[in-house]
């Protein structure tokens, strides 16, 4: 299983750039800016890493974030994180990126982009993987903050595939960003959001039908409220679910708690995400491996998900054909039968 697991081609919908920032590269980065961490070493952080819950973990995410500062910053940690996915046989990406959390500390958009876009470039290029972008706005942020964010990125929309909210969730309903959003569609950008990952369903009801999102990040609140499920279900609206964030958050105790089987078996679009790699102990394949383990989960299970994923990326329908294509190539290969529902 594990073989199958590392080797299966998939996609990842959920995560973070600045969440990619491993230690090592904070410590070699925050020396080459000058700047002063508050942690003696790479292990020392490793230590700091251990969350109460959504805030806490945020606190320590945005200091994080404090050393990087220039372009070549931005273009590391996303080639960084690239080089991984690749080596993990993700074939395609979308990213997050949190711009205010950068231009809030006098950085200018441009740069924060420019070395994102240089990385996935370069991706494509020498590591054949297809990667995507997608700006998120902080919830516990203004409006205004938000919407002049959108108007910053306007001149680079094009290389910008949609717009998400995250961070704070709780206190922050997505119906305060319902300007935003608006504006951001008639831009035409996709949108998505986090909803329901430590907030409540209504929350998810809001993001789906004030803000229009077309996939959930997280949602894992839904299956309190069987109305929302069967929405869901009917509209084949995409989940990204992030196992090992959700328990180093205390969402769950335990992976083997976890609700992502029992979405799986209602018939829900789950998918599999690391959300912030560097910082809940784990990378894709890590999280398929332990998700698996804990919640049993067969091949069956794993090719669902996975095609899923390919379902809910924002690729045109002949390369998610392609991707298809390559995932069910692999199973005949291995002599997994394709499950017959999977054909649907
Ligand atoms: N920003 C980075 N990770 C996040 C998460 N899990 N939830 C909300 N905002 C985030
Ligand atoms: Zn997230």
């Amino acid at each position: 299983m594990k073989e199958f697991i590392c080797n299966i081609p998939k996609a990842e919908l959920h995560v973070h750039i600045e969440g990619t920032l491993e230690p090592e590269l904070m410590f070699a980065i925050a020396e080459r800016n000058k700047i002063r961490l508050p942690y003696k070493s790479e292990e020392d952080v490793r230590k700091a890493y251990k969350f109460r819950d959504l805030q806490s973990f945020l606190e320590i995410y945005y200091k994080g974030t404090h050393v990087l500062l220039k372009e070549r910053d931005f273009y590391e940690i996303t080639w960084n994180y690239l080089k991984k996915a690749s080596s993990q046989n993700i074939r395609h990406t979308e990213m997050f990126f949190d711009p205010q959390a950068h231009t809030s500390r006098g950085m200018q958009f441009e740069v924060i982009f420019m070395g994102i876009l240089d990385a996935m470039k370069e991706g494509a290029e020498k590591l054949g993987i297809s990667s995507k972008l997608i700006m998120c706005f902080q919830r516990c942020m203004s409006v205004e903050s938000a919407m002049e964010t959108l108007l910053l990125s306007l001149p680079y929309k094009e290389w910008i595939i949609g717009v998400g909210l995250d961070s704070s969730e709780i206190g922050y309903p997505p119906r305060k960003f319902v300007s935003v959003f608006e504006r951001a569609r008639k831009e035409g950008f996709l949108t998505v959001a986090h909803a329901g990952e430590e907030g409540p369903p209504d929350y998810i009801w809001q993001a789906l039908n004030e803000l229009k999102v077309v996939r959930i990040d997280h949602g894992i609140a839904c299956v309190k409220d069987i109305l929302l499920v069967n929405k869901m279900k009917t509209e084949k609206i995409p989940l990204t679910i992030c196992p090992l964030s959700n328990v180093k958050l205390h969402i769950f105790d335990s992976l083997a708690d976890h609700n992502l089987k029992q979405m799986l078996d209602m018939g829900l679009t789950v998918t599999i995400n690391s959300d912030d790699p560097a910082y809940f102990g784990g990378y894709l394949n890590e999280n398929f491996l332990a998700i698996q383990e804990f919640l049993h989960l067969d091949h069956n299970d794993i090719y669902q998900l996975i095609k899923n994923s390919f379902q809910a990326t924002f690729l045109t329908r002949n390369e998610k054909a392609i991707l298809l294509k390559e995932l069910d190539g692999f199973m005949l290969k291995r002599s997994h039968p394709i499950p017959e529902k999977a054909f649907s």
